[in-house]
């Protein structure tokens, strides 16, 4: 990982943040190459999600939202981590990243200073290697006691024990961990001149919950009917315990984020006669009315793994990992983790890279819609006028069990929310009489994705390591970044052979321009061919052009206003017509 990050700030893909005052850990700039990299990442998954769809449509809504909007999410009670101290260092870990460890716990009930007549009664304990001196550990100890204002500690009330695969001591040091405590990851700030409780705003922690809070005027202007999406692009912010591994765990960062609206289950029950169930693993193909959450949250799995692929990331360094029953948010019915197999992923007994988070495709039932009716008291139910129609021709007991089963299902949400259980089933039977009328809150599959992760995903399977011909045909090593055309930060360099010979740059500039309209140009004129080529590579241009005396027919008019194109992998040269290049070059990226 250590070249990639050097790499990155060698080339200009990802700087740290704030480098000249020491950095702030958690965030990341992008350089000239980063930025252009992330622009077509966030262009491309726009593109899939909305340009080539019908059915979603986008949003941009603001960072800070009203406080309320955290509450009904459920991010301002449960958005948090449990996170733990190092009792001597005061270092602050997540819990769950604490390697468990073994050896000799040697505790202690307080520590005194005879001649100073101090004492602390603060218990402390320290974990050192199995068979090791006690002094290492009376030794962290005293420096534990001299924080408390004892200048000459002696550990009182000595014992120890053998401990196996704890997590309750400092990896580092061997010092104690505090208990657990829950800590709240969200950001937060005053909106206006005063800064009281009031006031208290959030940097949003993930986009969303705009997309839930904007749902009904979205879809009053669209022209959309459920199943439809609405997707966003933009910042997030986390106060993340332990940013780690580069720009992986960031606090500030950007998602990309689809909430696509479907019909419950009863609904298209009642329309279609059944809900198809799903014919096996991979693609259902074309969505299709009879579809419940089931074949739709595949789908969209799908669907994520093709854009994936279609960007250059290759099928076996990415995971399909399905969340297992009790890693599973309370109104989740499944949720798939798209991983990349990072190079500083955790491995598999098999020695196997298990992969990180990219992406999370999650079905969240109608939650996120529900919760802000309950809290803001406004509907966001639609009402379907197809359901209405079908519901009318079914019979009685087919109504009465989809009435009952869709009734039994709010009724679990609302009783898991805090209502009381007669409250629920009152409001249960509401929502199941509105059903039977054409009126829902809409499910939704929510596919979420992380710009930065997917950024570095691809410098991660772009960098490579060949040999590549010099000048004199002798072989040296190039690092190459093998970003697929789709995405790389710049599509084509234009080379000059020589700076000084004006025809050259002339031809050469006019083939710059002739490209920039459709695409990402580099124009270099500075130094030897193949150190362009090499400077190039390094970028990840995947085309390189060069105009040479043959492009000014001096080896006759067959070759006139022809360039040399070359390929970024293969190293193979071609004679191109200037011509041809827009739609040569432009069929390639697309
Ligand atoms: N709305 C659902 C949601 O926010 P999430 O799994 O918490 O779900 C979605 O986040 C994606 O956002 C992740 O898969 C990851 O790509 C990205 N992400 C989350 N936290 C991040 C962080 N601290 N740094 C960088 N990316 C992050």
């Amino acid at each position: 990982m250590e070249t990639i990050v050097s790499l990155c700030k060698r080339r200009g893909f990802i700087f740290q943040s704030s480098e000249i005052y020491g950095g702030l850990n958690g965030f990341w700039d992008y350089g000239p190459l980063g930025a252009e990299l992330k622009r077509n990442i966030k262009e491309s998954w726009w593109r899939s999600m909305t340009l080539l769809r019908d059915d979603v449509v986008g949003l941009e809504a603001t960072i800070i939202m009203h406080p309320r909007v955290w509450e009904a999410s459920g991010h301002t009670s449960t958005f948090s981590d449990l996170m733990v101290d190092c009792l001597l260092t005061k270092k602050r870990f997540r819990a769950d990243q604490v390697d468990p460890q073994s050896g000799d716990a040697y505790f202690y009930s307080g520590a005194s200073d005879a001649k100073a007549g101090k004492e602390s009664k603060d218990p402390f304990s320290v974990l050192i290697g199995s068979g090791k001196h006690p002094e290492y550990a009376r030794k962290v100890a005293r420096l534990f006691y001299q924080q408390r204002g004892i200048e000459n500690p002696e550990p009182l009330g000595e014992r120890f024990e053998p401990v196996k695969n704890s997590v309750r001591y400092n990896p580092d040091n061997g010092a104690l961990l505090t208990e657990p405590r829950p800590f709240n990851l969200m950001l937060k700030t005053y909106v206006g001149p005063v800064e009281s409780a009031d006031n208290l705003s959030y940097l949003r922690p993930e986009t969303a919950q705009a997309i839930f809070v904007q749902f009904q005027n979205v879809l009053a202007v669209s022209r959309q009917r459920v199943p439809f999406g609405i997707c966003q692009v933009g910042k997030a912010f986390r106060n993340e315990i332990n940013p780690r591994n580069f720009t992986f765990r960031s606090r500030e960062f950007e998602q990309m984020e689809l909430e696509f609206f479907i019909r419950p289950d009863e609904a298209v029950e009642a329309i279609c006669g059944a809900v198809a169930k799903p014919a096996g693993p991979g693609h259902p193909g074309e969505p299709q009315p009879n579809w419940g959450w089931q074949l739709w949250h595949q789908y969209w799995v799908e669907e994520r793994l093709r854009y994936y692929e279609n960007i250059g990331l290759p099928r076996q360094s990415l995971v399909e990992y399905w969340q297992k029953a009790d890693e599973l948010a309370h109104y989740a019915r499944a949720t798939v983790d798209v991983l990349y197999k990072f190079p500083f992923s955790k491995r598999d007994e098999k020695g196997e890279l298990m992969g990180e988070e990219l992406e999370g495709i999650a079905a969240r039932s109608d939650f996120d819609l529900s919760q802000h009716q309950r809290f803001s008291g406004k509907a966001m139910v639609v009402f379907d006028e197809e359901l209405k129609a079908s519901w009318l021709k079914l019979d009685a007991a087919k109504q009465t069990e989809l009435r009952d089963r869709y009734a039994l299902a709010r009724s679990h949400y609302l009783q898991k929310v805090g209502e009381t259980p007669e409250k629920a089933a009152m409001q249960a039977a509401i929502d199941g009489e509105a059903l039977s009328k054409g009126y829902y809150v809409p499910h939704v599959i929510e596919p979420s994705a992380g710009v930065d992760r997917l950024a570095l995903a691809l410098i991660c399977n772009a960098y490579c390591e060949d040999q590549a011909p010099d000048e004199k045909g002798k072989l040296e090593s190039r690092v190459v970044m093998r970003f697929h055309p789709r995405i790389a930060p710049i599509k084509v360099a234009v080379f000059p052979l020589l700076k000084n010979k004006p025809e050259l740059v002339r031809k050469a500039k006019e083939v710059r321009d002739l490209l920039r309209p459709h695409l990402s140009v580099f124009y270099d004129e500075a130094g030897a061919i193949g150190r362009r080529y090499r400077r190039q590579d390094e970028a990840g241009t995947p085309f390189g052009l060069t105009i040479d005396f043959d492009t000014l027919g001096e080896k006759g008019p067959e070759l006139q206003d022809t360039v040399t194109l070359r390929d970024r992998d293969t190293m193979k040269q071609e004679r191109v017509k200037i011509a041809d290049l827009v739609g040569r070059l432009t069929a390639r990226i697309r």
